[in-house]
């Protein structure tokens, strides 16, 4: 299948469901995490800090995971050309709902409507405490870890503070996933985009999609597990690629 060939179906589809992954914003220079140049790829051991066991019960954890999200590429960050290609299908009426597993709010920061973004891994921009709930602004707490708290504690309860994002072993947030299931089962074609479809819940989108009679295409610079059962895989940039679909 060629993307004229696939751009031909999007221009048919009315209910669009995308699913993106780390691929999308790697053009916007924040790295993915399987891809050759992935965070995992690179350091195996990162994963640890992404692990709510060792995030909860190892402070020094804590501190390194701080430091990180004070450098973190995404708060320099822009959209893409495959972020916008996405904010035109919305405009167009076909997006029907766009699920990222991506936390850095490049959909939103590009233009695509927040009711339409079903972030299923949480945000960097909010933190929560897990000892009372609460959640708030991510900006603020960073500037304390500037000034020097190295592991800030929640300012109500002296809990522990952390991003908002879905770490290892923790569950996603209720009714994010059955919200996504519904979605992807209500969609004539499901877009696939930036992601090794590895990590669950989530990747289980797919084929919920495909077996409610979606047409699956995946666009990935690498193969996946579901390339097998999509009626067209595009292999390439995404950056070049997805606004070619929505041309
Ligand atoms: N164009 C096309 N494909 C790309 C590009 C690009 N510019 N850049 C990267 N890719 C592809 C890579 O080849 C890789 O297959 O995007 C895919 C990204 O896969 P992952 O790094 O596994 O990212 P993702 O699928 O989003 O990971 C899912 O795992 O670590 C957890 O919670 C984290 O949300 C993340 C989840």
């Amino acid at each position: 299948m060629t993307v004229d060939s696939v751009r031909g179906w999007v221009a048919a589809a009315r209910r669009v469901v995308v699913l993106t992954g780390a691929g999308i914003s790697t053009e916007s220079g924040i790295p993915d995490f399987r891809g050759p140049d992935g965070v995992w790829t690179r350091d195996p051991e990162a994963e640890k800090l992404s692990d709510i066991r060792h995030y909860l019960g190892d402070p020094a954890v804590r501190r390194r995971a701080w430091q990180k999200r004070l450098t973190a590429p995404a708060w320099q960050a822009r959209p893409n050309a495959g972020h916008a290609a996405l904010v035109e299908l919305e405009r167009r009426g076909a997006l029907h709902a766009l699920i990222t597993q991506n936390i850095d709010g490049l959909h939103q920061k590009a233009g695509s409507s927040p009711d339409k973004v079903i972030e299923v891994h949480g945000t960097m921009h909010e933190v929560v405490c897990r000892g009372c709930a609460r959640r708030g602004p991510m900006l603020p707490v960073l500037e304390r870890v500037r000034a020097g708290e190295e592991d800030p504690a929640c300012a109500h309860c002296g809990g522990i503070l952390k991003s908002a994002t879905i770490l290892f072993g923790e569950g996603l947030e209720p009714g994010v996933m059955e919200r996504a299931l519904r979605a992807a089962e209500a969609a004539d074609l499901l877009l696939a985009v930036g992601s090794s479809l590895q990590v669950y819940p989530v990747a289980g989108a797919v084929p919920a999609a495909k077996r409610a009679g979606a047409r699956l295409v995946i666009v990935n610079a690498e193969p996946t597990p579901f390339d097998d059962l999509a009626n067209a895989v595009l292999r390439g940039s995404i950056g070049e690629i997805l606004p070619r679909l929505v041309a």
